[in-house]
């Protein structure tokens, strides 16, 4: 096996590494002068089983063509099985048409990455299922819940904590989180009414006297969250946390979940943390490495991968 990380989030590659006693394969990755990539691999790959580790982070279009680059050279040098690997799969949100004349382009970024060559994907709490169907090659979908829902139950134990989902496209989630955990369920629907109005947010589920529990696949502005929170509190909530995979956190978001209602963000290093994250008490970061470790060393052994969520 070889792995080769991208420019994206070298620490977690390198924590992935550690955990699979691996060294990275070395490469180079270099910009001309306009800031075209040009990748090299330093050491011969011809008949390996790569994985390439790239999360299509910010700034997504250059991470993106990172890794397809480094998937061509890959194949061009001849690697047997080329798995990316992206704890972060970014453009997924644009998995459907919001109108007419509109992309869909998940479904464009998963025709790059398998004309690029690679033969299988790995990823992380993908923001919908149904992405994997965009690709004609394999499709590994890790979760989150294996990992944070155990430091829910860590944390705030099974007595009065409610799972709440912040919109109704995350419910399946939020009940697979409170499955694990054997707490209730609410959600919150999100409503426009009138376009110009401003939303309106319904919580449908008893959360009076309760310590909530918002569960996502990504906080990006933190508006989703933030709004949850004080319509929780505002329906008697005792206190409000939030676990999400991915910390996208663009803009302002960390000073907003810093000056929010929330008691505490729970996300992962899927997404390399800034220094602001880093420094924020109110966000805290668990580590990925050991499950992506784990899916890849079954990846290569040929094992099964689904009994990591169990
Ligand atoms: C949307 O469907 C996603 O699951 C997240 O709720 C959304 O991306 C969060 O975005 P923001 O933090 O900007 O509200």
């Amino acid at each position: 096996m070889k792995l080769l990380a991208g420019n994206s989030n070298r620490p977690l590659a390198e924590a992935i590494a550690a955990y699979l006693r691996v060294d990275l394969t070395r490469a180079s990755v270099h910009r001309f002068a306009d800031m075209e990539i040009f990748v090299e691999i330093q050491e011969n790959v011809r008949g390996e089983d790569v994985f390439i580790i790239q999360s299509t982070s910010y700034p997504a279009n250059d991470n993106l063509m990172e890794l397809l680059v480094c998937i061509d050279a890959l194949r061009r040098a001849s690697a047997r099985r080329i798995t990316a690997v992206i704890p972060y799969f970014g453009y997924a949100r644009q998995d459907r048409k919001p109108g007419p004349r509109t992309p869909i382009s998940a479904k464009l970024v998963a025709n790059l990455i398998t004309q690029a060559g690679a033969n299988r994907v790995l990823t992380l709490e993908l923001h919908a299922g149904q992405i994997q169907g965009f690709f004609d090659i394999p499709v590994d979908n890790l979760y989150g819940a294996p990992l944070m829902a155990p430091d829910i139950a860590n944390n705030l134990g099974p007595d009065n904590v409610l799972i709440v989902s912040p919109d109704v496209g995350g419910v399946a989630r939020a009940r697979a989180y409170a499955k694990r955990i054997d707490a209730n369920l609410a959600i919150i629907d999100k409503r426009r009414e009138r376009a110009g109005h401003s939303e309106v947010m319904n919580v449908i589920g008893e959360v009076e006297g309760r310590h909530c529990v918002l569960v996502d696949d990504i906080v990006d502005s933190g508006g989703t969250l933030c709004n949850a929170a004080d319509a929780l509190l505002a329906a008697g909530a005792l206190s409000v946390q939030a676990y999400c995979t991915h910390g996208v956190l663009s803009g302002g978001a960390v000073a907003r979940i810093a000056a929010s209602s929330l008691d505490k963000l729970v996300i992962t290093d899927s997404i390399r943390p800034t220094e602001g994250v880093r420094v924020t008490e109110k966000i805290r970061v668990l580590a990925v490495a050991q499950l992506m470790g784990e899916a890849i060393s079954r990846i290569a052994s040929e094992s099964s991968v689904s009994s990591l969520f169990d």
